[in-house]
């Protein structure tokens, strides 16, 4: 996954098939300096949707491809190019009316969120507010939640309740939902690109990785997490502002200090080398310079753990 800390920001790509009004709620929250996101592209399967123009005036790159006569995994996989093409690591769903293929889903998985006018899972699908008035319901709202191959299904990421006035119409109650959809939408989404690249959710993050390996265990090291291999050595620290070094960073064995300088030679934005650790022939790997390859990391952290664990559990498959 492709997300960023510090000055850059996280480049979003918004699907859109009407009038683009959450398109444009998250457009504008991202003039704001500390919006952690920026729009680098509108794409839509209506190639006149009311809000390619929007994003057309305000000078955000655009793509439109009618879907009619073409398979949903072809389709797909067009949007898929264009957002790829356009460096996207986040994509929003913003009154995107298509069914996604379960290819796009996967690809996109944890990265593709969507907006729904009704408190999910209340009210699935299309005539949201009707249903809601036909079932006589006093309060109704917006979700937005994660992509999953159900339709409006996934994990809740956040919700704004709206209430329902006597008299309401579907439009008079759309267009209350609206409101609460534009200010939730831009909040949940800075939301998620935080939490994704805090320190604490990146420590998460490495801390299955490197406790998924055989007999792993955690414990502080001068003050950073360590794992270690019960009865071998440790294989990893996760170091954060490290003697106010302002470096998130993952700590793992390299061969030597021959590998160690031939990695940061090759790549020295990723790797640098470690105070302390450093003359030990540790490399480490930064998690906060750009985009972190989560496979990349598996694999340096499996590999480390080898070099650690005692000869019979390094024997191991897995
Ligand atoms: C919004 O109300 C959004 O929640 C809804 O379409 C509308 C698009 O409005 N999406 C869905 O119903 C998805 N299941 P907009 O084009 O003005 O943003």
């Amino acid at each position: 996954m492709a997300e960023r800390v510090g000055a850059d920001r996280v480049r979003i790509g918004v699907l859109i098939s009407g009038r683009g009004s959450n398109m444009a709620a998250l457009l504008y929250a991202s003039q704001a300096p500390d919006c952690p996101y920026e729009i680098v592209l509108v794409a839509s399967n209506v190639p006149d949707a009311p809000g390619l123009d929007l994003a057309r005036a305000e000078g955000v790159p655009v793509f439109a491809h009618a879907h009619q006569g073409l398979k949903r995994a072809e389709f797909d996989a067009i949007i898929d190019a264009e957002l790829t093409r356009a460096g996207v690591e986040i994509v929003a769903l913003a009154g995107y009316m298509r069914l996604l293929s379960d290819a796009f889903v996967a690809k996109w998985q944890g990265r593709c969120l969507n907006i729904h006018p009704s408190l999910l899972p209340a009210h699935k699908g299309l005539d949201v507010h009707e249903a809601v008035l036909a079932a006589g319901e006093t309060v109704t709202g917006c979700t937005v939640h994660l992509v999953t191959p159900a339709l409006d299904d996934g994990p809740i990421l956040g919700q704004v309740r709206v209430a329902v006035l006597p008299g309401d119409t579907p439009d008079t109650l759309a267009n209350r939902v609206h409101y609460a959809e534009h200010q939730l939408y831009p909040r949940v989404l800075a939301q998620l690109i935080r939490d994704r690249t805090s320190p604490e959710a990146l420590l998460a993050r490495i801390r299955t990785l490197a406790l998924a390996l055989p007999a792993a265990a955690e414990k502080l090291s001068h003050g950073s997490p360590g794992f270690f291999v019960e009865g071998g050595k440790f294989f990893a620290y996760f170091s954060y502002d490290h003697h106010h070094d302002g470096v998130t960073g993952l700590l793992v064995k390299a061969s030597g200090l021959e590998e160690q300088a031939q990695l940061i030679e090759n790549d020295p934005d990723l790797y640098y080398r470690p105070a302390y650790l450093g003359p030990s022939g540790w490399i480490g790997i930064r998690l906060d310079s750009g985009d972190i390859d989560w496979a990349h990391i598996e694999g340096w952290l499996a590999r480390s753990w080898r070099a650690s664990a005692p000869k019979r559990l390094a024997a191991l498959p897995f």
